[in-house]
């Protein structure tokens, strides 16, 4: 068997067209552009090159976006009170602090300042909590585009057995919440799971959110399973996901390539959300 690719670069670009022609338009009619502020403590270079991503597709979009840059020295204090003039800035409608933060800054103090309004990422405790309830929220970005790439396959969701390897705030707890509404049986291994590969070869689609490089071999995939690579990792100075692409794609139904495939839709999903967050404010 040789997996169909499912790119996630092409898919968020005909996204980001129809959004742009939306932006356009709400634009041309309310004289109001939305406006995303990033804001960047340190200078992690895997950080800086995603903000760079998510201006770059504010910049498609039609969108502004505002980076705020700040030494790796800045004090809790500091960011905190940043981030409430954001909140009160009429002007700005998406709020995303980069993470991770330096060790000394606490995140979830940090996230639980933004605005529940202008949480793009979907990152705050009420939003999060919406999206167990299934209530109207922003939903998180990269969890999002997960969902839209396993979709773009055309498979049924339903009683289908997920299983994600990875159980961190921003992608496996949220993916377990959000593939439970598309009605999946869902796993979610992580490092104390004890015989891995009993239950990744039961996996009928397959999330890898480890970070690390090529863990995922294809001697831990079912035939015919779909499999959605989350991973960044660099070796040798080349990305490489959590999945060995190459041999898991004689095993595979689906699957996406790192690059080109969950990062396009992270950024993409985050431009819908800083939209609705600019309609919503606006309204
Ligand atoms: N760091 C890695 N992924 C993300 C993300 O989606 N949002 C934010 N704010 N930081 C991240």
């Amino acid at each position: 068997m040789s997996a169909k690719v499912v790119s996630g670069k092409e898919l968020a670009n005909k996204i980001r067209e129809e959004l742009k022609d939306k932006v356009s338009q709400f634009i041309e009619e309310k004289n109001i552009v939305p406006h995303l502020v990033v804001v960047l403590v340190g200078d992690d270079p895997a950080s800086q090159s995603y903000v760079k991503g998510k201006q770059k597709g504010c910049e498609q979009t039609n969108m502004k976006s505002t980076l705020i840059k700040l030494p790796v020295e800045t004090k809790e204090e500091e960011l905190i009170e940043l981030v409430e003039k954001l909140n009160h800035d009429e002007t700005v409608h998406g709020i995303l602090v980069q993470l991770p933060l330096p060790k000394h800054i606490d995140e979830s103090k940090i996230i639980n300042t933004i605005s529940v309004e202008k949480d793009v990422d979907g990152f705050s405790p009420i939003n999060v909590g919406k999206m167990v309830l299934k209530e109207d929220c922003f939903l998180p970005c990269t969890p999002a585009g997960i969902i839209k790439l396993i979709k773009e396959t055309n498979i049924d969701i339903t009683g289908k057995h997920a299983v994600i390897l990875g159980r961190s705030n921003i992608v496996g707890k949220p993916v377990l919440h959000l593939l439970l509404r598309e009605n999946a049986t869902v796993t979610i291994c992580h490092s104390r799971t004890k015989d891995l590969k009993e239950f990744t070869k039961d996996a009928d689609i397959l999330i890898a959110a480890i970070g690390k490089a090529k863990f995922v071999t294809a001697d831990m995939i079912k035939p015919g399973a779909v499999v959605i690579d989350v991973g960044v990792n660099r070796v040798d100075n080349k990305l490489c996901g959590d999945v060995d692409y190459e041999n898991a794609l004689e095993v595979a139904s689906y699957i996406t390539p790192v690059p080109g495939g969950v990062g396009p839709m992270t950024i993409t999903m985050l431009l819908e959300n800083t939209f609705e967050a600019c309609k919503r404010i606006t309204k």
